[in-house]
Order: structure tokens, then C-alpha cells, then sequence
């Protein structure tokens, strides 16, 4: 749940415009910020790259819907008899500075943000009812969200009072040529090959007739990329890093492969 990550070691992150830049200028202003974009699209990654380009500590939650505001701030639990206070990982991140990344936050419980709106706003403040602590948040502590407005349901969207709280990013699938690089560097399969797996979802992507709930990702392009480069062929790579995961529907998958083999072959 958690990965503190060493300065020496930044992992790659294919910039898509200036959002790094942006990322600092709220870090220096302590302001929250919200990324928004589609799975897949590189969210976690750039977290990843700016916490360790600005030195931080890093926190990730994966919410779900039932995590609650007591696994974000902490609990008593009985330890040989005693009671005794255990911080969450927000707690853990506001007492010792750094980044706490809450993935897919808006599906966590209603809860939780009693506890990130004093966080959010100029007092930066976490109370800890429990055990009646009122944290203040220092300098370099800093709250980074992320969920994905495509995939939202009427009860799941996050609401405008939270939304206004933070300076919000948005995410997309890279453009070809980046999105080539990315499936190159990542899975260290040819130039030639990720430039056919990039016309493989210019194709899915612009597929609207069938009823799928997401798109390919950049990350699926990089599994698939993954399996080709240790010698799979396309099309057992192809159906099981992209058709496959994209939809659970015998009909589907194999009318995703039609477009597939249409490139992979041509
Ligand atoms: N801009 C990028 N730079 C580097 N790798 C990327 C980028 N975008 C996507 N990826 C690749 O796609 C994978 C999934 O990205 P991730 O950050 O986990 O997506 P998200 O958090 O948006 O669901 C990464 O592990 C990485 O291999
Ligand atoms: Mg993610």
C-alpha cells in the first residue's frame, strides 16, 4: 500500500505537456491537486516520477468502496491486551511530509472527506477524532487524488464542493509518436512493433458501437508490447494483454480481434 522511493531511482515518466511544471507550482503553493483521465493513461506513474523528482515520500491508497475514513487515518487495535493507536497512511503522510496519493478516490465511502475537506483548504488540518489530535499538516506535506470522470456512475462522480478544492489535471491517452516511445521504452519491443500496436488502438479507440466500458490503455499496450518481446505471437499476445481484458463478451473479443488482425497482418 505503500512505497517510499529513493531519490536515484525516478522512474521514467513520458511527459504529454507541462504538467510537471504545473505539478511543482502547486507543490510550492501547497495547493491539492486532482488528476482525472481514463485507466491506464500514466496518473500513477507521473505521481511516482514527480515524488521522487521533489524528493517526497509517497502514500498511495487504492480506495474502494469500502474504505473508510478510519483506513485513511488510523485505528485502535488490540495488541497483546492493549489498545493501541495505529496511524493510516494519511495520518503517516501528514505527521512526516510527503505525498499521499488517494487512486480512485471517488470510490471510497462518503466518510472520507470529512477528513480531506479541512486537509484540502488553507487549514490543512487533519482531526483525528479517536483520539482528539488535530494535526496540522507541514510544508511539504501535499494531497494528490486521482479518479476517472469516463468511468463514473450518477452516485460515484465526485461532487463539485470537493472537486473545487483542488487544482485539477487532466489525463489522456499519450499522442502516437509519444505513445510509441512509451510501448518501446517500457517493454523494450521495436520501434516497428509499438508503431503497429499504436495503429491497433487508434483503431479500438475509435471503435463506438461496441459496448465497451473502457478503451485500450497505454497499459495494456505495454503488456501486449511485453509478451511480443519475449517471442509470443500476435495474435496470443494481442487477445490476451488487449481483447481479452477489454470486454467479457465471446463476441466482442473476437470482433476486437478482426481489427487487430487487420493491422498485426497487413
Ligand atoms: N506518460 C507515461 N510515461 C511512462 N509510462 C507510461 C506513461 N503513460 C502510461 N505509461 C505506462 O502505462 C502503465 C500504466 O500507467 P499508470 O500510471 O499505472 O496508469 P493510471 O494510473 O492512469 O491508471 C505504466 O506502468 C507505464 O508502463
Ligand atoms: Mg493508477
Amino acid at each position: 500500500m505503500n512505497s517510499s522511493l529513493q531519490l536515484d531511482q525516478i522512474p521514467f515518466y513520458q511527459p504529454q505537456g507541462d504538467e510537471a511544471v504545473l505539478f511543482e507550482h502547486a507543490f510550492q503553493h501547497q495547493l491539492p491537486v486532482l488528476l482525472k483521465g481514463p485507466t491506464g493513461c500514466g496518473k500513477t506513474r507521473f505521481v511516482r516520477h514527480m515524488a521522487a523528482k521533489l524528493g517526497l515520500p509517497l502514500y498511495t491508497v487504492a480506495c474502494h468502496d469500502d474504505l473508510t475514513a478510519a483506513d485513511l487515518v488510523g485505528r485502535h487495535l488490540l495488541q497483546e491486551g492493549d489498545t493501541v493507536w495505529n496511524d493510516g497512511p494519511l495520518t503517516r503522510a501528514v505527521r512526516n511530509g510527503g505525498i499521499c496519493y488517494l487512486d480512485e478516490v471517488v470510490e471510497a465511502r462518503k466518510d472520507t472527506t470529512v477528513v480531506l475537506h479541512p486537509l484540502s483548504d488553507d487549514r490543512r488540518e487533519l482531526p483525528i477524532e479517536r483520539t482528539g489530535e488535530i494535526l496540522k499538516a507541514p510544508d511539504n506535506f501535499m494531497l494528490v487524488v486521482s479518479y476517472n470522470p469516463g468511468y463514473q456512475n450518477v452516485f460515484k462522480g465526485m461532487k463539485p464542493s470537493t472537486r473545487q478544492r483542488f487544482v485539477a489535471m487532466r489525463f489522456n491517452f499519450p499522442n502516437p509518436q509519444l505513445e510509441q516511445d512509451i510501448i518501446t521504452r517500457e517493454s523494450g519491443v521495436t520501434p516497428l512493433l509499438s508503431q503497429q500496436l499504436v495503429e491497433v488502438a487508434q483503431a479500438l479507440r475509435r471503435l463506438q458501437d461496441h459496448d465497451l466500458e473502457e478503451s485500450v490503455s497505454t497499459r495494456l499496450l505495454v503488456y501486449c508490447g511485453s509478451l511480443l518481446q519475449t517471442g509470443l505471437p500476435w495474435q496470443v499476445a494481442c487477445r490476451a494483454a488487449i481483447a481479452e481484458p477489454l470486454s467479457d463478451d465471446e463476441d466482442t473479443v473476437a470482433a476486437l480481434m478482426d481489427v487487430i488482425t487487420a493491422i498485426m497482418d497487413g
